[in-house]
Parts: structure tokens; C-alpha cells; sequence
């Protein structure tokens, strides 16, 4: 298994095809669901939206921190983090309304479409990160994607291309310790 994740700032300014990063999401959109409220949404930033959106976002981080806590660098980072990106995708899970459906089930089924993305870009050799930094989880997040309360936004897709070939692997847990074979 080689999908790897790759930090956008390894990314060469590369851009993707939208034909490919919309098959990427008809890949997504195969993700399992249970009773098909199929809970997964996407926000698609490509061209100069990318820059602009990382620019709301550093924006957001200023606006929602105090001047104590606030630290230039972190700014900076979500302002140029995706300078070589090529697209970012947001994903978050749209709460349904059958109340048989819980919560959980909703997110397994959101991080699955996007886990679906990772293998489907790792297989044509494009870099990507998820990534749950900067004002993610915050409110004002969804706030600024006019998203309802009970939804969930699970991560920021970055994605790109690389000329560095894609790091090692590291599982600091033994595969073996997280498998429980009863015959
Ligand atoms: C839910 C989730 C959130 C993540 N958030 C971040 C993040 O904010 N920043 C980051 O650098 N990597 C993030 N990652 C990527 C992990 O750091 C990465 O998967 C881990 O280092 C293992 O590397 P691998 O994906 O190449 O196996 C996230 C991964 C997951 C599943």
C-alpha cells in the first residue's frame, strides 16, 4: 500500500485537471451509506479561488483568536500554506434527517468518501493532505460556509502534485496488536 499523505508545501505548483478532480469525486460519491442519506458534501476551491479561500482562512484565524494567543506564524502558515496547491477540496458531512441514522454513522460515512479520494489520487500520483488544522473544527468555519449547526466539516483535501517522491511510511504500532483473529 503506498498512499501516502504529502504536506502541500512539497507541492510544485502543478495544476490538475477539474476532469480529474471531478473523478475523484465520483469516486467519493461511492463511498458505503447507510440508508442512502449519503451525508457527504463538497466545496471545490480550483484557479485563484485556492488562494483566496486560504486567505479567508487566515483571516478567520485572526478574527477568532485573541490577541494573546494569536501567533504571526500560524497566520502566515494558513495564508501561504497552499501557494503550490493545485485544488482544496472541503468536506463535510450534512446531517440528515432520518433520526434512525446517528451521528457517528454519518461521519464513518463522510470519512469514507474521502478516504476514497486519497487511494483514488495516491493511484494517479497526485499529493494530497487531509487536514483538520487551522479553524477547521471552529464555528466560524461553518459559519463562513453557511453550514447548519448539527453538520460536521471533517477536513481540508489539499491537492497537488510533487516532484519529492512520496516519504516512507510509519506505523509505530505493530499491525499485529491491532488484530484480534478468532478461529
Ligand atoms: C482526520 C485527519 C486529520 C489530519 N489532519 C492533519 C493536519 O491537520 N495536518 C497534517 O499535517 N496532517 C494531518 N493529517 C495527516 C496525518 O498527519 C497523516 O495521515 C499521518 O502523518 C500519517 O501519514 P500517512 O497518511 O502518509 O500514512 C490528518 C489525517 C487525518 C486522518
Amino acid at each position: 500500500m503506498n498512499r501516502r499523505s504529502c504536506k502541500p508545501a512539497l507541492m510544485n505548483g502543478k495544476k490538475i485537471d477539474d476532469l480529474i478532480v471531478q473523478q475523484l469525486l465520483e469516486l467519493a460519491d461511492w463511498a458505503p451509506t447507510h440508508a442512502h442519506t449519503e451525508p457527504w458534501r463538497f466545496i471545490v476551491f480550483a484557479n485563484d479561488k485556492v488562494q483566496q479561500f486560504c486567505k479567508d482562512h487566515a483571516e478567520l484565524y485572526k478574527a477568532n483568536t485573541t490577541a494573546e494567543k494569536f501567533e504571526t506564524s500560524k497566520y502566515e502558515k494558513l495564508l501561504h500554506n497552499a501557494d503550490n496547491c493545485s485544488h482544496i477540496i472541503v468536506a463535510y458531512m450534512k446531517r440528515g434527517t432520518n433520526p434512525k441514522i446517528t451521528v457517528t454513522e454519518e461521519i464513518c460515512s463522510t470519512a469514507a468518501a474521502i478516504q476514497n479520494i486519497l487511494l483514488a489520487a495516491s493511484t494517479l500520483n497526485i499529493a494530497v493532505l487531509w487536514s483538520t488544522g487551522g479553524l477547521t473544527y471552529h464555528p466560524a468555519m461553518k459559519f463562513y460556509f453557511n453550514l447548519n449547526n448539527e453538520d460536521h466539516i471533517l477536513g481540508l483535501i489539499y491537492l497537488g502534485y510533487s516532484d519529492n517522491a512520496p516519504k516512507e511510511g510509519k506505523r509505530v504500532t505493530a499491525l499485529k496488536e491491532k488484530i484480534g483473529w478468532k478461529k
